[in-house]
């Protein structure tokens, strides 16, 4: 059944889309980092936010305006950081052309706040989305804006929000509907890491960039615009030919000889990754791993390099006094070629003096339970397939309100994924672990809490889950987000 996968080989997917204008020189502006957005009203329990969704002019590329879709006038959209155990509610409003869906990824949501991806806001006038066949989308569209309530019952973790909409939601994170949302807890606040400004949010995107400076993209949506999909000839993955971190291009960042901590997003719509340091610190490892998508690792692990793959997150603390003064490290994509494999550039401070560095890592990070995958009450198998020019999840294309699995709250599932291609499979509601891919241990991403892992051709691996408190519908998809548009996604019902 997976014979295709010889042919498709371990090239990651995705089709490049050639920018209609010049490209700007590497390492020319300051890296920007968004905006912390301040709570309009907090009380005893509950910190409240506003985020108007509007179409806005960037400066992203010298001489040009480019016209996006954005959160409040940015992109990336502005950080919201919340305080585990503090309920966090963030009121979106539309003036966007199109509906909208937000998903916190890696929220510990109820159903009602999760994004499901019929749950719509609206424009003024607008109807909902249709999908396949004509039928409307179920779900609870709203008119003009909701508010999403998030427990925030959960770990201090790097999230992001970003839209989710039925069919489109390539097309609307592409255009730029996405920002950071961090959780800080006591456990995590304790520790000496790197904070303040040695604490960067560094989101990594690529875009194509039209004549006009708008951001490119092959979508159909101009002409159908209530039916979901993306231009066949890219249904493989749109990749774009400028890296921008925190929205800009090839960035540069000056740092003292200390450690910083980099949470590192890759938030493209289909680009892998595969980051290292170049030049590497004398003695090699110098990305030292403290967190995944859902938190702080048990013990820090040292990596060469990490394969970040669509809406993964890692934490990690890099020492710049390992580097000489006035050293520039770069930080790369092994796998881009040309201008697609540089990401940003460090330069570390020239002054001979080394200041003191008041952080460390610890070995000892966090408690991590382990889930034991003996104990699994449940086992199911997905497995991910193309066949006629649809993504599927056991032969299914996404049937909105047919859910593929339903979970019991609170008991630990064992599942599976089989796939002959690049899929980044994610899940909704909560973090798993990686119990195996295959059949050996973990690969050396795969640590920790997760709630995305990259599974590559001919692959299969096991997942250990429990989901918990939250009775409802929810899905899991393909994090490609061209290949989630192309029905690679699922509802699963807990009850
Ligand atoms: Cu980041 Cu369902 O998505
Ligand atoms: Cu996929």
């Amino acid at each position: 059944a997976l014979g295709g996968a010889k042919l498709l080989g371990t090239v990651p997917p995705g089709r490049l889309l050639a920018s209609k204008r010049p490209l700007p020189a590497a390492f020319q502006q300051p890296l920007k980092l968004p905006p912390v957005l301040a709570p309009t009203r907090t009380d005893a329990t509950t910190d409240y936010y506003e985020i108007t969704q509007k179409a806005a002019e960037l400066d992203i590329l010298p001489g040009a305006r480019t016209t996006a879709w954005t959160y409040g006038g940015t992109f990336p959209g502005p950080t919201i950081v919340s305080k585990s155990g503090r309920r966090t509610v963030v009121r979106h409003t539309n003036e966007l052309p199109r509906p909208v869906v937000v998903h916190l990824h890696g929220g510990h949501t109820p159903h009602d706040a999760d994004g499901y991806p019929g749950d719509e806001i609206l424009p003024a006038g607008g109807k909902p989305t249709m999908v396949m066949g004509g039928h409307p989308m179920p779900g609870k569209p709203v008119m003009g804006r909701r508010d999403y309530a998030y427990p925030m019952n959960q770990r201090a973790a790097t999230l992001w929000y970003h839209d989710h909409r039925m069919g489109f939601t390539g097309a609307s994170v592409w255009r730029g509907l996405a920002g950071f949302h961090l959780v800080h807890d006591d456990e995590e606040e304790r520790l000496p890491l790197p904070r303040g400004d040695r604490d960067l949010p560094l989101m990594i995107a690529d875009r194509s960039f039209d004549a006009d400076g708008s951001f490119l993209y092959p979508s159909i949506d101009r002409t159908l615009e209530h039916m979901p999909g993306v231009h066949a000839t890219h249904m493989n993955g749109v990749l774009g030919d400028v890296i921008l971190v925190n929205g800009v291009p090839w960035p540069v960042h000056r740092v003292e000889r200390l450690r910083y901590r980099l949470r590192l997003l890759n938030a493209s719509n289909a680009r892998n990754y595969r980051i290292a340091l170049d030049p590497p610190p004398p003695g090699g490892k110098g990305m030292v791993q403290i967190g995944s998508d859902g938190g702080l690792l048990a013990a820090p692990i040292a990596h060469e390099g990490l394969d970040v793959a669509p809406a993964e997150r890692f934490d990690v603390v890099v020492d710049f006094a390992r580097y000489r003064p006035g050293t520039r490290v770069r930080l790369v994509n092994l796998l881009g070629s040309g201008r697609t494999r540089e990401i940003m550039a460090f330069d570390v401070a020239s002054s001979g003096r080394t200041p003191r560095d008041d952080s460390a890592v610890p070995a000892r990070l966090s408690r991590v339970r382990v889930l034991d995958p003996a104990k699994a009450a449940v086992r199911r198998t997905f497995v991910l397939q193309q066949k006629s020019g649809r993504w599927r999840i056991n032969g299914h294309e996404y049937e909105p309100g047919r859910p593929l699995a339903r979970p019991k709250l609170g008991r630990l599932e064992l599942w599976r994924f089989v796939t002959d291609f690049h899929h980044p499979i994610h899940l909704h509601l909560d973090a798993f672990q990686v119990v195996s891919r295959n059949g050996h241990g973990l690969g050396p991403s795969d640590h920790g809490w997760k709630d995305t892992m990259d599974l590559r051709p001919a692959e299969a691996a096991e997942v250990a889950v429990r989901f918990t408190d939250y009775a409802g519908n929810f899905v899991f998809h393909c994090h490609n987000l061209e290949h989630e548009d192309m029905a690679m996604m699922a509802d699963f019902a807990t009850e």
